[in-house]
């Protein structure tokens, strides 16, 4: 649900808080190096031109899911929504990234969110990678890094990812972190391959002293 245009800004979904509030007093990574020459970067102003522009080349295939995605944005909407981003980021309510590839430099492969909007001691994890690179585990993998960076911040407890039930390749990626799928609820339809039926996938922080218990 990242470039989180106007996910965050859009009407309350079910769980969700309206007002952006400060979640955490601590900041994630601004930069998580992945295996296979993976990297995730906090969204910046300078990043503006090339996320519009791989957003604008993968439309159709963001389109039945991200609301945002049902028109082409113009450069002068990218570059506003990379400097709320920025302002976000620094009140700590939404820490935008953009993901990419050592082996395509200045290339922007995809985009994921936390976003502090489901309460206080939780963030939610968007996410979308381009058309050309899916099925390759890099979702998978970047929301993994996203997860463990946000219950290492202070005062978060837990993440969730939310998706609508007809997202399989969605609901692939919390299932295959061991998020556990917690409910199904109504949710409205906001993009055309939506039923309004949204999976709430939760993944918590281990009580303390259970860490390494098992090992
Ligand atoms: C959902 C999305 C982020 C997945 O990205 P990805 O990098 O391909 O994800 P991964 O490769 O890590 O894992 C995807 C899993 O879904 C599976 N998958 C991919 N496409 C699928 C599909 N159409 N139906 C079912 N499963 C699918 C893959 O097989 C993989 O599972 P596996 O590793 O067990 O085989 C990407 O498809 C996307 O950006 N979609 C459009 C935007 C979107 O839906 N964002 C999320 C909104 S909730």
């Amino acid at each position: 649900m990242s470039q989180a245009q106007s996910r965050s800004c859009g009407p309350v979904q079910a769980g969700r808080t309206r007002t952006a509030v400060e979640v955490t007093v601590g900041r994630p990574p601004e930069l998580l190096r992945l295996p296979g020459g993976l990297w995730l970067c906090r969204r910046r102003s300078t990043h503006a031109v090339a996320l519009n522009r791989a957003v604008r080349a993968n439309l159709d295939h963001l389109r039945p899911w991200l609301e945002w995605a049902a028109e082409a944005p113009t450069r002068a909407q990218t570059a506003e929504l990379t400097r709320a981003g920025s302002a976000a980021w620094e009140a700590g309510t939404d820490f935008m990234y953009l993901a990419g590839l050592d082996a395509e430099p200045g290339g922007v492969i995809g985009a994921l969110g936390l976003h502090g909007r489901i309460g206080p001691g939780a963030l939610e994890i968007g996410y979308w990678v381009a058309a050309g690179h899916v099925g390759r585990g890099i979702a998978t993998a970047a929301a993994g890094a996203l997860t463990e960076a946000a219950l290492a911040l202070p005062g978060i407890t837990r993440v969730e990812i939310h998706c609508d039930r007809a997202n399989t390749a969605s609901a692939a990626v919390p299932r295959k972190l061991g998020y556990r799928l917690d409910r199904i609820t109504d949710a409205a339809v906001r993009a055309p391959g939506e039923t309004g039926r949204q999976l709430v996938w939760i993944k918590e922080r281990p009580p303390v002293g259970t860490v390494g218990i098992c090992r």
